[in-house]
């Protein structure tokens, strides 16, 4: 019997099958969420936040994951710090090791006391950096390396700092567009060997170093990137996304991904979605 090579190779249109595995969060209420300094594009003081909806769109955010099966602790918020909601920046916590964030901005230093706590009360000593970090807003895991971003927010000394503390190899990414400040606004991880990334928020070298690396990466357009689109968080199979990115909704069914889209809007308002409120505490 002779066999047809065309079968053998992935067949346009073929989706691979994906794999959930059960995930553990941490998140913040955004019950003092405000906009009232600007630290970054997205942020406009003088537009009104209605803080309540805010808190129902987060409580739904949290329902989201607690219906896919996963585990969500909880850090009290604390009045005067309206940015707390943005959990992702609070550290990284992966190979059994934490690192805790040290803010950009004096209005968010406070947030890193907090988280600081909720890793001694688990079992992490925080390790603090020299330099600037802010969590996993520039820190993502896939698999078993680090992708770090800088340019705006996260010192490139950082990643060195946090990638021998944690015993993991890192790869730095060049972010060149204001709008997209943390490497969590412009590169979503969706298993432990698939990102989805926006190009231009990347200078052409780690552009370049994102192709090597992910050939198979799916690139998402404007449109969804400047809603946020890739402020994501996957569990290997559901992806977890801003409702208004939906192109790149329906390029992640293509791919085998199950997406869930949830309305975040008012957290639009500080430039977070999903990602930016949630961290995930690899053990
Ligand atoms: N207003 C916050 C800031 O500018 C938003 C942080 C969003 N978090 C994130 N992981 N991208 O610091």
């Amino acid at each position: 019997m002779t066999m047809d090579i065309a079968a053998t190779e992935p067949r346009a249109g073929f989706a691979p099958i994906r794999t959930a595995r059960p995930r553990r969060y941490l998140m913040t209420a955004p019950t003092f969420f405000t906009v009232e300094y600007v630290i970054n594009p997205w942020m406009d003081a003088s537009s009104p936040v209605d803080t309540a909806r805010a808190v129902t769109q987060w409580e739904t955010l949290r329902q989201t994951y607690l219906a896919l099966g996963h585990s969500v602790e909880v850090i009290d918020p604390i009045p005067g710090l309206p940015d707390m909601v943005y959990a992702a920046n609070g550290g990284t916590v992966v190979n059994g090791r934490a690192a805790v964030a040290r803010f950009a901005h004096a209005e968010r230093a406070g947030e890193a006391v907090a988280y600081a706590d909720w890793m001694r009360r688990n079992g992490y000593e925080p390790f603090e950096t020299r330099h600037v970090n802010e969590g996993q807003g520039d820190f993502l895991t896939v698999g078993d390396v680090l992708l770090a971003g800088y340019g705006f927010r996260t010192d490139r000394r950082a990643h060195d700092e946090v990638a021998a503390h944690v015993g993991l190899p890192v790869a730095s990414l060049q972010l060149v567009d204001p709008r997209f400040y943390h490497l969590d606004t412009a590169l979503a991880v969706l298993d432990d060997a698939t990102v989805a990334y926006y190009p231009p928020a990347f200078s052409e070298e780690s552009r370049a170093a994102l192709a090597r690396m992910f050939p198979g990466a799916i690139q998402v357009a404007s449109a969804d990137a400047y809603v946020l689109g890739l402020n994501v968080v996957s569990d290997g199979l559901n992806v977890v996304l801003p409702a208004a990115a939906t192109g790149f909704a329906e390029e992640l069914t293509r791919a085998g991904f199950r997406p869930v889209g949830v309305d975040l809007s008012e957290l639009l308002k500080g430039g977070g979605s999903v990602k930016c409120c949630t961290l995930e505490v690899f053990s």
